[in-house]
């Protein structure tokens, strides 16, 4: 089998266009989204993904303030930006670029972003919503995976579905988004034992590790639908994701291309989460 190939970038740019008529719309009544971004100190990949944020606000027509703070700043120092930016009526989306230096506790970072601002979903009270099933700001790459499943027709009802990795950002808001589409849904990670075996059994696989081409084509059962969330810069430059390609790619019914799958959703997933925060003011 051949995989058919879930086209991320052709995806989002058809959602990014129907976004754009929507702020269209919305400027007429007088309403402009706008997000802001804080990003503290150097990290060259968080300075890449925060262009690409920056590029599709601008394409949609959403503003956007990027707010560039040195290494040092305190962890008080970013807090109280924060408690600006959430009493700011111009501002309608807040979004900390992690990683942060070690000396700032991000958690209680994420914790100040005001919940209607929360654009990536990272806060606890939009976490718990998640979680019980009510209305709120899902995480962008599990919510960018589930519109994608979700535009190819791909049923996930009653479908085993193994995530691989656990965190905050991916994993564990991604069980809940399955979870709530009536998928049978695990978990694997580092402890995993057999983790091989797991995988070989399910329908939808999941990979978001962050480990280059992790899952192989053993691993892959005929028929699969292959979800890649990684990217990884390999030492000659190139990315790749966390699923091999060619491999997986002969077992699977569906995957998603590294780069142009998943990274591309999440980008207009954050952007569809700004024109709904401003929507909701
Ligand atoms: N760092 C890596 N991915 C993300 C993301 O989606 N949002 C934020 N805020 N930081 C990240």
């Amino acid at each position: 089998m051949s995989a058919e190939i879930l086209d991320g970038k052709e995806l989002s740019k058809k959602i990014k266009e129907n976004l754009k008529n929507e702020v269209d719309k919305l400027k007429e009544q007088g309403i402009n989204p706008k997000l802001a971004v804080i990003m503290v100190g150097d990290n060259s990949a968080s300075a890449v993904y925060v262009k690409n944020k920056s590029n599709a606000c601008k394409k949609v027509g959403i503003d956007f303030e990027e707010f560039l703070l040195p290494e040092e700043t305190t962890e008080d120092e970013l807090i109280e930006l924060i408690e600006k930016l959430n009493v700011d009526n111009t501002v309608d989306g807040i979004l900390l670029q992690s990683p942060v230096p070690n000396h700032i506790n991000i958690n209680r970072a994420f914790e100040t972003i005001s919940p209607k601002k929360d654009v990536d979903g990272f806060n606890a009270v939009n976490v718990g919503n998640l979680t019980i099933g009510r209305d709120c700001f899902v995480s962008c790459t599990p919510y960018g995976v589930m519109r994608m499943l979700e535009e190819y027709n791909i049923d996930v009802a009653g479908k085993t579905a193994v995530v691989i990795g656990r965190s905050n950002i991916v994993g564990k808001p991604m069980l809940q988004c399955l979870l709530s589409k009536d998928a049978t849904v695990t978990i694997c990670h580092s402890k995993t034992k057999n983790l091989e075996e797991v995988v070989s059994k399910a329908d939808i696989v999941i990979a978001a590790i962050g480990k280059p081409n992790f899952v192989t084509g053993n691993m892959i059962k005929d028929g699969a639908v292959v979800i890649d969330v990684g990217i990884n810069r390999l030492e000659d430059g190139k990315l790749c994701g966390d699923v091999n390609f060619e491999e997986a790619s002969q077992k699977a019914s569906y995957i998603t291309p590294v780069p142009g799958g998943v990274g591309p959703m999440t980008v207009a997933m954050l952007v569809e989460n700004v024109v709904k925060a401003a929507k909701q003011k």
